[in-house]
């Protein structure tokens, strides 16, 4: 059981009151808010050790390039990765799709091939994959959903064939919250000769991830979403495949030698970390795993379950609630997408925060899902580590209350309309 009182001292941006209510942030999945631990050691390495890495021979370089290269050995033994050198630093999520895209992408699809996505794909999973196809007249293939909000397997060893070189698959949803099988999706992939690519952004921060249990070949996910600072995160990828990719960004750090005229590739990790890193970014992404490594991620999981599980039974009890995402919570994280009937999911967002409640409405950058459910937008919950029991009882209660204001107000304009 994870110590609530404990954890949530260690927040400082929760001890504030919204609109005279204290705050509850429900919009985790969008970015999660940081511990004292991350906020000061951004800061100490700012007071004590700031220096360029890599690239002197003075003491605070080499302070600053031991912090940095200790991150990298966190995060190879947080996923697991069977090498340092297969963990590349990144701007975040995004940037690790897109660096795979610009590299592995270029190097080895070609026209006539297929890439397959999933329908609830965010769009940063599936825009570069786009791109990529029109560029060198790929084939996209789309595995579908189904209404229950798991991934359709059953067409599986159809959608991958011969031609496919890729799947592209998100490891959680971030509106729906359902965990994919990659175990399946793999072993179809390896079939027929296709790697794979997990988008691990909404699952890195709220379960264990090991990559060689997987066995996928390429991972992407941002330290933001896991209590670390923005701008910082991962690209993990099998060795071997690592070996043979071009460089994404040209400049400093990324080369052996260069000339007037030309240059040879840097090693491994450095050739795919151009410029000067996010030194700061990476300190702070060190603090967020040893962080989280204490509490134990079975422990996250578990607790964000049980606030699921809580949160839909309460919800289901207000009438014109519409739930979205899978029944059975075991493959699901704690996530919950959900619209009033007949009401704008910004017009609920929006007395939601009059109530002091933090959530995420729109699209959620998965357009095509919500094409899949007829709706143009959602309201989305997200939990993690400092979200209570007590705030989800207030966020239900809040949710009543805004759909009783709303019918009303919907009923006083059917009257005025009626009279005009
Ligand atoms: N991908 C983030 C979200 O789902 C921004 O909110």
């Amino acid at each position: 059981m994870l110590n609530m009182e404990a954890i949530r001292a260690d927040f400082p941006i929760l001890d504030q009151e919204i609109n005279g209510q204290p705050l509850i942030y429900f919009d985790n999945a969008a970015t999660t808010q940081k511990p004292e631990c991350v906020i000061d050691a951004i800061a100490d390495y700012y007071r004590h050790d700031n220096a360029n890495v890599h690239r002197g021979v003075h003491t605070l370089s080499h302070r600053a390039t031991d912090a940095c290269e200790q991150v990298r050995d966190q995060v190879q033994h947080f996923i697991n990765a069977p090498d340092r050198e297969s963990v590349i630093f990144t701007q975040g999520t995004t940037d690790s799709i897109n660096l795979v895209m610009q590299t592995w992408g270029l190097q080895h699809i070609q026209a006539g091939d297929n890439i397959l996505l999933t329908e609830p794909e965010h769009h940063s999973n599936l825009v570069p994959w786009q791109m990529l196809a029109e560029q060198v007249g790929a084939e996209l293939r789309t595995l579908p959903l189904l209404p229950s909000g798991a991934l359709d397997l059953s067409g599986l060893d159809r959608l991958i064939d011969e031609k496919t070189r890729l799947v592209a698959v998100q490891h959680m949803s971030n509106v729906l919250g359902t965990l994919t099988d990659v175990d399946t999706i793999r072993q179809a992939a390896r079939a027929k000769g296709a790697l794979i690519l997990l988008d691990a952004a909404q699952s890195i921060p709220h379960l264990p991830v090991d990559v060689q249990a997987l066995d996928i070949d390429f991972m992407a996910f941002s330290g933001h979403k896991m209590l670390g600072p923005t701008g910082i995160g991962v690209l993990y990828a099998k060795r071997e495949i690592l070996e043979t990719m071009p460089p994404y960004r040209g400049g400093g750090a990324m080369i052996k030698e260069v000339w007037m005229d030309r240059f040879t590739w840097g090693d491994l990790p450095f050739r795919f970390e151009a410029g000067t890193p996010n030194m700061a970014g990476i300190v702070g992404l060190g603090a967020a795993i040893r962080y989280l490594d204490k509490l134990g991620l079975e422990q996250v999981l578990a607790h964000e379950q049980t606030l699921l599980r809580y949160a839909l039974e309460k919800m289901k009890s207000i009438e014109g609630v519409e739930l979205y995402g899978p029944e059975d919570i075991r493959h699901r994280g704690g996530i919950v997408a959900f619209n009033l009937k007949g009401v704008h999911a910004q017009d609920v967002g929006e007395l939601l925060d009059q109530q002091g409640i933090a959530v995420r409405t729109g699209h959620h950058c998965c357009q095509p899902l919500m094409r899949f459910y007829g709706v143009s937008t959602m309201v989305r919950a997200s939990f993690y580590i400092y979200n209570t029991h007590e705030e989800v009882d207030r966020f239900v209660d809040a949710l009543a209350r805004t759909q009783r204001l709303l019918q009303r107000r919907q009923s006083r304009r059917n009257k005025q309309e009626q009279k005009v």
